[in-house]
């Protein structure tokens, strides 16, 4: 813990140690993030097996989806509510080669097109963000599982330092809804659900450092959009519209955030008893 009292004159603007010895020589390297290929790993927990099913709720272009069959060589069925999302999704499928092992679906949660106990798994990356009810989603997904399936459940949920404003500027402008990213309640959620957690992996900034030291430097690049979104404004909603805009600031946060601690991603692996 700090006192206002600490931050002197002297200890702000006096001598510092070596970098070696540091704080800043301990910035200057790489803290060892995980990629978001660890979500494979994640996804291999819930038991998905060769030739077994396994479902992409909110599949988006599929690009996740062509990886699964890929690495697990089991079969894969993508949903998703946008036909845009679904076209490209199919364009993806034939140019990854996965025709025949990868169906596509017009659905969402939560009423999934699917037959009860009809699949072995499930990937959900990103999408319980737009939840109407998160119980009933949650139900829904552990209805169409076999028993003893599993489910990776990726989630982006608020920070400590995440205000109820801000929560409620971001969130809304996302087009998802504010409280599902709130851990309380989306934990407690998952506790009344006929899920229970096997594991928990807080993955914080990670993937968004992996991403920076290996060249793809996507959030230091929303930072400056957010930077020139902000300053040209007024010019930038009269030529796109207050939506596009509010929209793709929000984008941009959603980045920065995460890096800042009040967005946090966090990977779980959830079982439906047998
Ligand atoms: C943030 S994107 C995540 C896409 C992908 N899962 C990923 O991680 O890259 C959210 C996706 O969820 C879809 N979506 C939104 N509401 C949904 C719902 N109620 N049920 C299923 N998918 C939904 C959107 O169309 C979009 O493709």
């Amino acid at each position: 813990m700090t006192n206002d009292t600490d931050f002197t004159l002297d200890v702000l603007y006096g001598a510092k140690p070596p970098a070696a010895a540091s704080l800043y020589g301990a910035l200057g390297q790489s803290q060892n993030p995980r990629p978001g290929e660890s979500l494979y790993k994640s996804f291999k927990e819930t038991g998905i097996k060769a030739e077994g099913l396994a479902v992409d709720v909110g599949c988006r272009d599929a690009a996740f989806a062509c990886n699964v069959v890929k690495f697990f060589k089991c079969r894969v069925i993508g949903i998703d509510p946008v036909d845009n999302n679904l076209r490209n999704a199919q364009a993806k499928v034939k140019q990854q080669g996965v025709v025949g092992q990868l169906d596509l679906l017009r659905g969402a949660l939560p009423l999934l097109p699917l037959k009860g106990e009809s699949c072995d798994a499930i990937w959900c990356s990103d999408v319980m963000t737009y939840a109407p009810d998160l119980r009933e989603c949650l139900d829904e997904c552990a209805r169409v599982l076999k028993p003893g399936g599993g489910m990776m459940l990726y989630q982006t949920l608020a920070g400590e330092s995440m205000t109820p404003a801000e929560s409620e500027w971001l969130f809304t402008r996302m087009g998802g809804v504010p409280r599902n990213h709130d851990q309380a309640y989306f934990e407690g959620a998952i506790k009344e659900s006929r899920f229970e957690i096997q594991k928990k992996d807080v993955i914080s900034s990670e993937f968004r450092e992996y991403f920076e030291e290996t060249g793809n430097r996507m959030t230091s690049l929303q930072l400056l959009r957010m930077a020139r979104m902000l300053r040209k404004r007024d010019a930038l909603i009269a030529e796109s519209g207050p939506v596009r805009y509010e929209a793709e600031l929000a984008e941009c946060y959603w980045g920065v955030w995460q890096m800042m601690g009040k967005l946090c991603p966090v990977v779980y692996v959830l079982k439906k008893p047998a």
